[in-house]
């Protein structure tokens, strides 16, 4: 909310990937996880912003976004190009 200039808000998409914990979640008790996605959706679409949904990911895109997500704040903020990870 403070880092989005204010008359972008509606025009900036925003997604929730929930992470190994929901996944396991899921399988121990699917219904716990699905109140859980249903309460973080509720919450989200109450914000100003382009909310495009929640949900689990598998553990491959989970490990994809991570990688995505640790090189674009190095780059951004540490300004260091690409970091692999094994
Ligand atoms: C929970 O697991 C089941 C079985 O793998 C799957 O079909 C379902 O889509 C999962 N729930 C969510 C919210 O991803």
């Amino acid at each position: 909310m403070k880092e989005i200039p204010k008359e972008q808000h509606d025009q900036t998409p925003v997604y929730l990937g929930a992470t190994a914990g929901t996944r396991l979640l899921n399988l121990t008790g699917p219904t716990v996880s699905d109140t859980l996605l249903a309460a973080v959706t509720a919450t989200l679409k109450s914000y100003p912003f382009d909310f495009r949904g929640a949900e689990i990911l598998s553990s491959q895109n989970e490990g994809v976004f991570g990688w995505v997500t640790v090189n674009y704040l190095l780059e951004n903020f540490i300004k260091v190009k690409a970091v692999g990870l094994a």
